[in-house]
This record gives C-alpha cells, sequence and structure tokens, in this order.
C-alpha cells in the first residue's frame, strides 16, 4: 500500500479539514505529518462545526486510527481544549488517537519567544499565529527541543533546561512576561496528554502499509507557506509541501501514492507577505464576505483575491501533485466576470515562471472568463454544472494539466461533489 498525502496549494485555509473527513471513509489511518496548532481545521456535518488545530481530521469517521506524526509541534495546552471540547460532544478519542514520541512540546516560553520575536520586528512582523510554531522547530533543528518521548523520561530536567534557555533570551528582549500563569494550564494539558499512547509512528505507518492498510496524510498550512519554497520569509516554519510527509511521517519517497492539491476558487492570505492578485476593493471585500474568510485559528480577517495560476503551477510542480480538489466554488456564484492571474509583469518582464522574490513590483496579468451567476451550494453531482462553471473547470484544467477530481459547493461534508469517479 501506498500513503496518499493531501495538502494545501496557496497560502492555507484552502479547506484541508473538510476534505480530509470527506476522503476518510477510503482510508484506515490518517496521519497529520507537520505544523501544529497554528492550523485550524474546520469541518461541518449534521449541524455541527469542528475547527480542529493538531488533532488530524480523520477522528469522526468511525474507528479510523488518528495519527499526530513525528513532524508535529504539539502544544498540551491548546490540545487539552481540543480534547475536552470533543469529549463533551461525545466523542472518546482515547483509543483512536495515536501520538509520535518524536513529535516536538511547544512549551509555554516558546509562545513568549514567538511573541518577543514578533514585537521586536515590528512592522516587518510575520503575522504568526503566536503559537510558538518557529521558536518550537528553531529548538528541533538546533538540537535542543523537548520531545514528547521525554514525558516519559526525566522531564523535569530536560524542561527545567530548555525554559531556562529561553528566559536568557527574553531577558535579552526586555519581553514582560508572566510564567506561572501560562505553565498552569500547559501542566494541566500535559496531564490530558499523558492519557493517549505515544508510538513510533514510522514504524505504526510502515507496518500499516504492509499489513495492506491505507494511509491519508493530512498537511497543515499551504505551499506558499512553505519553509523553502514559500514566500520567505513570511512562512511557517515546516516543510509544508510533499516531501514533509516523508520526514514527518518516517516514510520513503517510494511510498507516496496520489497526491492530492487543494484550492480555493480564488486565493487568500492571512499575516504578512507578499500576494501578487490580493484585491483591496469591493471585490476583493465581496470575496470575504461571501466566503467568510476570518482565521480559524486567530479570528483575523483573511486577505483575499483572484486565483493565481502562477503560483498554482509551481505548487503542483513541487508537490508533484496528481489530483486536484477545488473548494468554495459557491462563493463565486454571483460574480458577472471571474479573473485568473496566468502570468506576472516583474519589474515590467512578463513572466509566468513563479519569480525567486516577489519583493518588487509585481502585477498581475488575467484572463477573464464569464460567471455562472448560478447558486450551486445544493447541487449534488457534475450533471447539474452550469455551462460556464464547466468552461471554468476546463479551462484551469487545461493551464495546471491535473484533472480537478473533486469541487466543494459548501462547508458541509454533504457538499462535495466527486468528478471523474469511472475513468481515474
Ligand atoms: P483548512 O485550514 O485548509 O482546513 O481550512 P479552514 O478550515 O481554515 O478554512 C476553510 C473555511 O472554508 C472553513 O470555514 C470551512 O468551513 C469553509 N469551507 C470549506 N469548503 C467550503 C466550500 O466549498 N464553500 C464554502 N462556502 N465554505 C467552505
Ligand atoms: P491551516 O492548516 C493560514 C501563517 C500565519 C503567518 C505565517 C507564520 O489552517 O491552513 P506561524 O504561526 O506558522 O509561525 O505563522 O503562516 N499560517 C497560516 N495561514 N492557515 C494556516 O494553517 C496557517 N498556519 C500559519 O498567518 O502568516
Ligand atoms: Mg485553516
Amino acid at each position: 500500500m501506498k500513503v496518499d498525502v493531501l495538502l494545501g496549494l496557496q497560502w492555507g485555509d484552502e479547506g484541508k479539514g473538510k476534505v480530509v473527513d470527506v476522503l476518510t471513509p477510503q482510508y484506515d489511518v490518517i496521519s497529520r505529518f507537520q505544523g501544529g496548532p497554528n492550523a485550524g481545521h474546520t469541518l461541518e456535518f449534521n449541524g455541527s462545526k469542528f475547527v480542529l488545530h493538531t488533532i488530524p481530521s480523520g477522528i469522526f469517521q468511525g474507528d479510523k486510527v488518528n495519527v499526530i506524526g513525528n513532524g508535529v509541534v504539539l502544544d498540551p495546552a491548546i490540545f487539552k481544549k481540543e480534547i475536552e471540547k470533543l469529549e463533551t460532544t461525545g466523542y472518546d478519542l482515547t483509543k483512536k488517537l495515536l501520538i509520535s514520541k518524536k513529535a516536538h512540546l511547544i512549551l509555554p516560553t516558546h509562545r513568549l519567544l514567538d511573541a518577543a520575536y514578533e514585537a521586536a520586528k515590528g512592522a516587518s512582523k510575520i503575522g504568526s499565529t503566536l503559537k510558538g510554531i518557529g521558536p518550537t522547530y528553531t529548538d528541533k533543528v538546533s538540537r535542543n527541543g523537548v520531545r514528547v518521548g521525554d514525558i516519559l523520561e526525566n522531564f523535569d530536567a530536560k524542561y527545567k533546561a530548555a525554559v531556562e534557555r529561553h528566559e536568557t533570551i527574553l531577558k535579552q528582549y526586555n519581553f514582560e512576561y508572566n510564567l506561572a500563569e501560562v505553565e498552569k494550564e500547559w501542566f494541566e494539558g500535559l496531564e490530558v496528554l499523558k492519557r493517549f499512547t505515544f508510538i513510533d509512528s514510522e514504524q505504526f505507518v510502515n507496518d500499516a502499509l504492509k499489513g495492506g492498510r491505507s494511509v491519508l496524510a493530512e498537511g497543515a498550512q499551504g505551499t506558499m507557506l512553505d519553509i523553502d519554497f514559500g514566500s520567505y520569509p513570511f512562512v511557517t516554519s515546516s516543510n509544508t509541501v510533499c516531501a514533509g510527509a516523508c520526514t514527518g511521517l518516517g516514510i520513503a519517497p517510494n511510498k507516496i501514492g496520489d497526491v492530492f492539491g487543494i484550492f480555493k476558487a480564488y486565493c487568500t492570505r492571512v499575516g504578512s507577505g507578499p500576494f501578487p492578485t490580493e484585491l483591496f476593493d469591493e471585490t476583493g471585500e465581496e470575496l470575504r464576505q461571501r466566503g467568510h474568510e476570518f482565521g480559524s485559528t486567530t479570528g483575523r480577517a483573511r486577505r483575499c483575491g483572484w486565483i493565481d495560476l502562477v503560483a498554482l503551477k509551481y505548487a503542483i510542480m513541487v508537490n508533484g501533485v496528481t489530483k486536484l480538489i477545488m473548494m468554495k466554488s459557491d462563493v463565486l456564484d454571483q460574480f458577472e466576470v471571474i479573473k485568473a492571474c496566468v502570468a506576472y509583469k516583474v519589474n515590467g518582464e512578463e513572466t509566468s515562471v513563479f519569480p525567486y522574490s516577489l519583493d518588487g513590483e509585481v502585477e498581475p496579468i488575467y484572463s477573464e472568463l464569464p460567471g455562472w451567476k448560478t447558486d450551486m451550494t445544493k447541487m449534488q453531482s457534475e450533471d447539474e454544472f452550469p455551462e460556464e462553471f464547466n468552461n471554468y473547470l476546463a479551462f484551469l484544467e487545461e493551464e495546471l494539466e491535473v484533472p480537478i477530481t473533486i469541487v466543494s459547493v459548501g462547508p458541509d461534508r454533504d457538499q462535495t461533489i466527486e468528478r471523474y469517479t469511472e475513468e481515474i
């Protein structure tokens, strides 16, 4: 068996949570491979809505095993809140959620450091989610991190050593904080975390594959936020691309099966950094209102713009996407004209290749397509698609050279339409 990977192709919030939930019945194991509580993955079904931050989005469908992989960074305080919310709704996860011993812990001081670094950057801040993601991955790479497996052995000494180091840095930044306050909920979270089974997830996932069980790897953030390929430095601190599933789960590249690349029918970004197709006019506002574009994790208003095919092609290339999934088509239902950026003019020169830097003047060049002006939210099959919508899909497939196999027409699990069910 192979691992199929589902990941975002834009700047995050493409709708990964919804689609993982929809695809879960086809898999035995669902596993998150990177990121942490900077993610907010929204699922809606049977009139309920859940936002998951660390827990994989496969937990609502039957008894599938959900794994938090070694590439994830985990904050016990946030984990506790997630677990308790699910438990009060009647979901007991202790048996179906497994956690890698090699996943790194976000300590209370990592969160404080994140805030201190952002404050020091002033106007050039990243716009981080302030969840401690950057400092935790920094400690991992500099070989100073504290891992989930450390909870089982000599934890206090490791925790104290890390906190001492962090406090020295916080003092250098003249950052004011109350450690006792944040530590309280963190240690309460640690007790909740201890109720779960810690595993060698690379062993578990490979054994599952060997035993003929199928695995879906769930990405967080999006390709344009990848530490290597995103709009650096305005990125997150992990590899959000397909290769991140190999290092974040311990699977070999030849074990990767399908790569599902998920994108919105338009584009959003939250936090700072370049965004060539961003709209500052009433069209941008209309996208924000119609798409309810406010962050699932921070509540921040998302920046909105037209779809960017230059960036999308680049994302498809670095991920080896085999199937595309288009989300939030319904948000464009009432537009007269739909625009798609097919090239950039960078410092006066036209290019359809994603450039090294988007810092200078980048002017998007658009193709215009007629809108479909039809409510698609209740549609059940592609036979009902309006002609203009089919034309939009055909245009995108020709540009992107990958089939769009799923179209999402609303936030609910049921508002999902599969295409090419027989051919592919
Ligand atoms: P993720 O981080 O990629 O899982 O995405 P988020 O959950 O942060 O953001 C996606 C938002 O769009 C959520 O509020 C979803 O409920 C919502 N959503 C997902 N698919 C659709 C869709 O097809 N149409 C509409 N209108 N909303 C959608
Ligand atoms: P999901 O999984 C959208 C953005 C932040 C900021 C940058 C760095 O829900 O798609 P970080 O806290 O990671 O150091 O912030 O990355 N960011 C996201 N934007 N969706 C996310 O996750 C994000 N996770 C981080 O806004 O610009
Ligand atoms: Mg999100």
